[in-house]
């Protein structure tokens, strides 16, 4: 498995990342079965890969406290991240979150601690509604310090930001923090962030996580038509706002989307190659991009994007799935939001 270094720290992350949002099971991904998240955890670790991603939020802690019973006593070779909401980015609050998730983790340290959304209004608006906090934002200074100490005292070992703009990752270097990698939103079907954001992360230094690559299934060869989706997946952007459970309030571009898949499956069948592998290869063929993070739900999965992962595509196929989602990326425009239209995109 090949590793690619983040930011200047010299922490080494496999190109193939592990996603643990269904772990533990959920209103969203449905039921996840722990010994299959055993399998994951155990196949993926014997394949190289050492980038495993959680959250205090991915089923309400359920997903950490999975991750850390399968990771048992091979939790050593793992970098474990996790992150916090922006609303507890206060210090107090912050450091009680660090030490709950380091307790449901099983763990002494936590590799990578990420702010999980930007500390704006627009992005804290969708925790809560209290006067008290929207009045009193948590700052930069006050996050990111409060990072430090703790990584000073060794509860965490780097810092990371996910979902941050240009400017939000600016301020938050301003404040003097290490920040090694940005964790945004990245594949076939969405890929705003080569405008502005992966060129700024690559120039300060700071790797980049891509999440999502398979779009939650859509980009395999198993979907034949947005109705089998269940519809939690089907509340970004890409959907039109009749659906149930968006906020974007936007007629969609399902067109452009379905356009843009019947043209990648053209590839994948001239290819001879799955879908999800050429989605996993176009990801990691990005030079910004120092780990393609996938969730992968038993050890079938795992297997086929560990081998995906590892696959070089030739220039030409690459030229082609670039020009085949075109069309849809130039509808999308710049903002990397997946879920909120842009006049409230929380990535600035
Ligand atoms: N920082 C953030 O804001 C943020 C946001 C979203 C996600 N994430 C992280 O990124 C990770 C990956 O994103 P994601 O899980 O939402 O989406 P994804 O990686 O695009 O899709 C994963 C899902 O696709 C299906 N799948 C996996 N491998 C497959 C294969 N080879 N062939 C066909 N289907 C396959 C599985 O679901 P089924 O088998 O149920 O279809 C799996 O759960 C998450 O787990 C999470 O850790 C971070």
């Amino acid at each position: 498995m090949e590793t690619r270094t983040c930011g200047k720290t010299g922490l080494k992350l496999s190109v193939m990342g592990i996603g643990c949002w269904s772990f533990g099971g959920g209103a969203y991904w449905g039921a996840q079965d722990q010994k299959d998240v055993e399998a994951v955890v155990n196949t993926a670790l014997d394949a190289g890969c050492n980038y495993f991603d959680t959250a205090e939020m991915y089923n309400n802690g359920e997903s950490e406290r999975s991750l850390g019973k399968a990771l048992g006593r091979r939790r050593p070779r793992a970098v474990i991240c996790t992150k916090t909401i922006p609303l507890h980015a206060y210090r107090a609050a912050l450091r009680k979150k660090c030490d709950e998730a380091l307790g449901r983790l099983g763990t002494d340290y936590i590799d990578i601690f990420m702010i999980h959304w930007p500390l704006n209004l627009k992005s804290i608006r969708q925790y809560t509604s209290d006067p008290a906090v929207l009045n009193r934002l948590p700052t930069a200074a006050e996050a990111f310090g409060t990072l430090m100490e703790l990584r000073k005292e060794g509860k965490i070992r780097h810092i990371g930001v996910s979902n941050f703009g240009v400017q939000q990752l600016t301020e938050a270097l301003a404040t003097g923090a290490d920040i090694v990698v940005n964790e945004l939103a990245y594949n076939l079907l969405a890929r705003a962030i080569e405008d502005r954001i992966a060129p700024f992360c690559r120039e300060r230094g700071v790797g980049i996580i891509g999440y999502m690559p398979l779009m939650q299934g859509l980009l395999s060869d198993k979907v034949s038509s947005f109705e089998e989706l269940p519809p939690e997946r089907t509340r970004t952007r890409h959907f039109s706002s009749r659906r149930a459970g968006t906020r974007h309030g936007e007629p969609g571009f399902e067109r452009e989307t379905l356009e843009a898949i019947k043209a990648i499956r053209s590839i994948a069948k001239q290819s001879n190659l799955p879908v999800s592998r050429l989605a996993i290869a176009w990801a990691a063929a990005n030079p910004a991009v120092t780990c393609v993070l996938a969730g992968a739900r038993n050890r079938d999965q795992i297997l086929e994007n560990v081998e995906s992962a590892g696959s070089r595509l030739p220039d030409s196929t690459l030229k082609a799935l670039d020009e085949a989602t075109r069309p849809l990326m130039e509808k999308w425009g710049p903002s990397p939001d997946l879920w909120d239209n842009a006049a409230n995109n929380r990535i600035e």
